[in-house]
C-alpha cells in the first residue's frame, strides 16, 4: 500500500498559549539595581543561556570573523575551513591579549598582535615564534583558544559560555516551530546599531514587552495597531503577543471614516492605492491581507508558509534572555539587550533591521556596525519614544520612595520574564543541573 508523505508544516502555531499562574506580588526593585543580583545574573543567567552571537551571512566565507561582547567577556565567531562556525573566547593565551580587536574581518589564520602567537580556523595553536624559547614548552591542546558550545537557527550563530550546556534546541524550545515560517535565513540584515542606555538591561525588556504604553507615549500608532486585543502566551522560557497593525485602536473615540494617512502610507508601501479603497477602516487590515496574499508573486515574495494575519501583524517574540524580534512577513527587527559590564543602572541596547529581499533585487552590502550613546542619532519616531522614559525609570527604582514593580495583567509577559528569570536563578531549570 503506498504511503503518502504529509509534508511537515513550519506553520507558526497561532492558537492561545498557556497562561500559566504567576501571582501577582511586586517585583523587587533590586533586580534592577544591585549589584550582587547582577552578579547572580552572570551567574545564572549570562554564563549559562544560549546567547546569540552574530548573523551567519557575517560571516560567509572561510576565514570570515566577528567579535560579540557578553560582560566582560569577548568572543571571537570564526568559519573554518569545514564551513562551520566556531566560537572561541577571543584571548590570547600567551599574555592575554585579545586576538582581534575590531568587529569583524577575514583572516587565513588567527594571529595575535602582541608577539604573533598563531592559531588555526579551529583554535589550534599552529605557531610560536621562538618556541624553544618556552623552557616549559608549548603544549598545543592546553595553549589553543578556549571554544565553546555554538549552534545555528535561522541564520543566527548562538554560543552558550557553559562547557556543559544542554543543547541549544532545549533552551530555544518552542522558537524555531513558531518561526521557522518566516525563513529569517533568507533575510538580510540592513542596520547594525548599539546605543549605550542609562538603564537596567531588563527595564529595556520590559519597554518592548507590553502594549500598555501605546496609548501614551505611541498615540500616532492608535492609528495604525489595535493596542487592545492582543493575544499573550507565555511559554516555558519564552514569550510572545500577536499585535493587529493596519487597523484603528478601539482606545480611539472618534474611529475616522477615511483612511488614516499612517495606514494610507503602509497601503502605499505595498502597490494599494488607498484612494480606491471603498471598504470601511475596519476592513482594511483584510483587505490587506488579501492583496499581499494574491500579489505575492508580483512583490517578489513567497508567504505560502505564513497565515492571513501574519501578513500584517506583528508577531512579537521574547526569547529569553535577551532577544526581542517584531516579526513581519518580509522583514524583522531585533533587539539585543546587553547588561553593561560592571553597573546594573547601564546596558547595550543592540538594534538590528532585517529585510527579506524580494526576488530578482539585488542584496546590499552588510551595514557597518555603529555604536553610539543615547540620543545621538535617531532611531525612528517610535523607538525614540521608546527610549525617552528609560533612564529616567531607571533613575526611579533607584530611589528610596519606589518598591518594585506594580504589574498589570497586560503587562504579564514581563511577570513572565522575571519566573524564567528566577527559576534560572534558583537552579530550576534542567540544564543548570
Ligand atoms: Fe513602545
Amino acid at each position: 500500500m503506498a504511503i503518502t508523505r504529509v509534508k511537515e508544516s513550519v506553520m507558526t502555531p497561532a492558537e492561545k498559549g498557556p497562561e500559566p499562574e504567576l501571582g501577582s506580588e511586586l517585583i523587587p526593585k533590586e533586580r534592577y539595581t544591585s549589584p550582587e543580583f547582577m552578579q547572580l545574573e552572570w551567574d545564572k543567567v549570562w554564563s549559562k543561556s544560549w546567547l546569540l552571537g552574530c548573523r551567519e551571512e557575517e560571516i560567509p566565507e572561510v576565514g570570515d570573523y566577528v567579535t560579540t561582547e557578553i560582560g566582560n567577556e569577548s568572543l571571537l565567531i570564526v568559519r573554518g575551513e569545514d564551513m562551520k562556525a566556531r566560537v572561541f573566547y577571543n584571548v590570547c593565551n600567551h599574555r592575554g591579549n585579545q586576538v582581534k580587536f575590531d568587529k569583524g574581518g577575514n583572516s587565513k589564520t588567527l594571529q595575535c598582535a602582541y608577539h604573533f602567537w598563531e592559531y588555526d580556523l579551529t583554535g589550534t595553536l599552529v605557531n610560536v615564534p621562538d618556541e624553544e624559547d618556552f623552557t616549559q614548552g608549548c603544549p598545543k591542546d592546553k595553549l589553543s583558544l578556549k571554544e565553546i558550545p555554538s549552534g545555528t537557527w535561522g541564520g543566527f550563530v548562538f554560543f552558550n559560555l557553559d562547557q556543559n550546556a544542554g543543547p541549544m534546541e532545549d533552551f530555544l524550545g518552542i522558537v524555531p516551530e513558531h518561526l521557522d515560517a518566516y525563513h529569517f535565513e533568507k533575510m538580510r540584515m540592513t542596520m547594525d546599531v548599539t546605543i549605550e542606555w542609562d538603564c537596567n538591561w531588563k527595564t529595556s525588556v520590559d519597554a518592548f514587552n507590553e502594549v500598555y504604553h501605546v496609548q501614551c507615549i505611541h498615540p500616532e500608532l492608535l492609528y495604525d495597531n489595535d493596542d487592545v486585543n492582543v493575544q499573550i502566551d507565555l511559554y516555558e522560557r519564552h514569550n510572545r503577543y500577536l499585535v493587529p497593525f493596519h487597523t484603528v485602536s478601539p482606545r480611539v473615540d472618534e474611529q475616522p471614516e477615511e483612511v488614516p494617512p499612517i495606514i494610507a502610507y503602509q497601503m502605499q508601501a505595498i502597490g494599494m492605492d488607498p484612494e480606491e479603497f471603498t471598504g470601511r477602516v475596519p476592513e482594511i487590515r483584510l483587505a490587506m491581507q488579501k492583496y499581499k496574499r494574491e500579489n505575492q508573486e508580483q512583490l517578489g515574495f513567497d508567504y505560502s508558509d505564513l497565515n492571513d494575519d501574519q501578513l500584517v501583524d506583528d508577531y512579537h517574540y521574547y526569547i529569553y534572555p535577551n532577544l526581542t524580534l517584531n516579526t513581519f512577513a518580509d522583514r524583522m527587527m531585533l533587539f539585543r539587550q546587553r547588561p553593561h559590564e560592571t553597573d546594573p543602572n547601564k546596558m547595550y541596547y543592540d538594534v538590528k533591521m532585517f529585510t527579506m529581499i524580494p526576488k530578482g533585487q539585488p542584496v546590499p552590502e552588510l551595514p557597518d556596525h555603529n555604536q553610539v550613546k543615547h540620543g545621538e542619532i535617531s532611531l525612528g519616531l517610535v523607538l525614540d519614544q521608546d527610549s525617552v522614559n528609560l533612564p529616567h525609570v531607571q533613575k526611579g527604582m533607584n530611589s528610596e520612595a519606589y518598591e518594585g514593580l506594580w504589574i498589570s495583567h497586560q503587562e504579564r509577559r514581563i511577570r513572565h520574564m522575571h519566573k524564567t528569570l528566577m527559576d534560572d536563578i534558583n537552579g530550576e531549570h534542567a540544564n543548570d543541573a
